[in-house]
């Protein structure tokens, strides 16, 4: 399956996840476009059956420059579905996934799968060490959903 990871990451915890998750999805024969949204123009999403956006919850909600890409996404191929990440400090609070799915969701596009939480620990990170087993889980569940 074609696959595209699109992150935000301030302090690099986030980059990290999804270089991990990119690894993992590309050994089990999935193709894996992998870009930080600072990079590409929304305009130019490349064309993927399975969109992976992740961001940073900032003061509650998603990163400014998540939000702004993702209201500029263009979408270019019709069928395709989205899975949500953001890394937080305090995950019962952050209302990111939420924001980025009420976005996503006026774009034609159809969730996948659950959106994950994955804890830092303070401001800079690190990530929780339970972050591997949860992203493994998330793969599964974002490709059984396509299978
Ligand atoms: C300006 C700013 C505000 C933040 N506000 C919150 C917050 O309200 N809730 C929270 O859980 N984490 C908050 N954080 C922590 C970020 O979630 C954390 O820095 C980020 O997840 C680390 O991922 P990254 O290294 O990919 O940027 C904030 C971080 C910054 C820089």
């Amino acid at each position: 399956m074609k696959i595209c990871i699109a992150y935000e990451s301030k302090f690099g915890n986030g980059k990290k996840c999804m270089e991990y998750l990119q690894s993992m999805l590309a050994e089990g024969g999935h193709e894996v476009d992998l870009f930080s949204v600072r990079e590409k123009a929304p305009s130019a999403l490349p064309g993927a059956e399975l969109y992976i956006f992740s961001a940073p919850t900032q003061v509650g909600n998603v990163a400014g420059k998540m939000k702004k890409f993702l209201k500029k996404a263009v979408i270019p191929q019709e069928n395709s579905k989205y899975a949500l990440i953001t890394t937080c400090m305090d995950p019962p609070k952050s209302k990111s996934l939420e924001t980025m799915g009420e976005i996503l969701d006026q774009k034609g596009i159809t969730k996948a799968a659950d959106g994950l939480m994955i804890k830092v620990n303070g401001m800079k990170g690190p990530c929780d060490e339970a972050y591997q087993d949860q992203l493994k889980a998330f793969a599964k569940d974002v490709i059984s959903s396509r299978a």
